[in-house]
């Protein structure tokens, strides 16, 4: 074949997208090229292939099945925030013990799907996780998804609600029909953003739409999959989706005994410690109010300053030094206090 062979080719198959064989030709034409010692022409072809291949991931061929699971995957990419595999387990989550007790039922019987449907009973696997911010909330849910050892989506529900009528509807569909086709969990985060619908749309039959929609995905959720919402406004939500959840947790903030255990989980990670002189009574009081997330990071800041004043020394000590940690929370309450 001569050089205006391959040029025929590549116009043909580039004016029917066919990528693949396109690919094909290009690449036997710059073989002519390099066997005909025009290796300038040659080089310059093959870049353009290669970047052509780093833009687009692989060629495909526009209208195969390939392309169009691609441009499926592509519309989902936008609507799932990530996709995540949890090495978290119950041991990283403080909990009061009623609600330790039924996330571990519902933990076990996500685990013995099998042997309760010998019995012909179903799996609990829709629940709602509730409570104010910084409360464990995701962390539970990664913990859920370590101890099941199951694939999470978590779902982008700010761009799955559009103000465009019937599109959050269909943005639902397309999320859900993607993840159930494995054996998984999906997350979705900041539910009481359904309760934005009504703002968007004056049209209440798309507020009634959406919440049909998600009971009819509730119905056909897969045994082997489940769904986790996540909110810190329970009132937000329409009853009708509230009750249909299997299991409702409650996350609030930690007693007396978990900012304790808190700090002992947060502390033996690093293995440090707190002085001995100090009176646990003390650094309970001035916590108390904050949510974990807020008391944890005062804590991992203090430990971090803690270390910084000793960088020149030789012998590195562990214990905290409280004074920074009090003082820490103290601006911690007044930043809390302006929001
Ligand atoms: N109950 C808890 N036990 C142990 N650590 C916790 C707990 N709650 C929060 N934390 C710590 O605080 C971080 C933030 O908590 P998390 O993201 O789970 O809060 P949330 O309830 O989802 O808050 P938001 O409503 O703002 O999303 C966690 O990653 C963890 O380090
Ligand atoms: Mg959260």
């Amino acid at each position: 074949m001569g050089q205006i062979d391959y040029i025929k080719e590549i116009a043909k198959y580039g004016l029917e997208n066919d990528q693949k064989n396109l690919l094909d030709s290009l690449q036997k034409i710059i073989s002519y090229y390099k066997d005909s010692k025009r290796v300038n022409m040659a080089l310059q072809l093959q870049s353009l292939v290669k970047n052509a291949k780093r833009q687009s991931g692989q060629l495909t061929r526009v209208g195969s099945d390939h392309y169009f699971n691609q441009q499926s995957q592509r519309e989902i990419d936008e609507l799932v925030i990530d996709k995540l595999h949890s090495e978290y387990r119950l041991k990283d989550l403080v909990i009061a013990e009623n609600v330790k007790e039924k996330l571990d039922h519902f933990i076990r019987e996500n685990l013995s799907i099998e042997f309760l449907r010998q019995f012909n009973l179903s799996v609990s696997n829709k629940l709602l996780l509730h409570g104010p911010s910084g409360c464990g909330k995701t962390l539970a849910s990664y913990v859920i998804a370590g101890e099941l050892e199951k694939p999470m989506y978590i779902v982008n529900l700010g761009s799955i609600v559009s103000s465009k009528l019937g599109e959050t509807s269909k943005n639902l569909m397309k999320v859900f029909r993607k993840a159930t086709q494995e054996s998984c969990i999906i997350f979705i985060d900041e539910f009481d953003s359904i309760g934005k619908i009504r703002d968007y749309n004056q049209d209440h039959g798309e507020m009634k739409r959406v919440v049909n929609t998600i009971l009819q995905l509730f119905d056909y959720l897969p045994a082997d999959s489940l769904i986790i919402a996540a909110t810190n406004q329970e009132k937000m939500i329409d009853e009708a989706l509230v009750r249909r959840f299997d299991l409702n947790l409650e996350f609030g903030l930690p007693s007396e005994k978990q900012i304790e255990e808190l700090i002992e989980l947060t502390l033996r990670s690093g293995q440090f410690c707190l002085p001995k002189d100090i009176p646990m009574r003390v650094i309970i009081d001035t916590c108390s109010g904050l949510s974990f997330y807020s008391i944890q990071k005062t804590l991992i800041n203090a430990i971090k300053r803690t270390l910084f004043k000793q960088m020149d020394n030789k012998n590195i000590s562990k214990v905290v030094d409280t004074n920074i940690w009090l003082d820490l929370i103290e601006q911690e309450k007044k930043a809390l206090k302006k929001d």
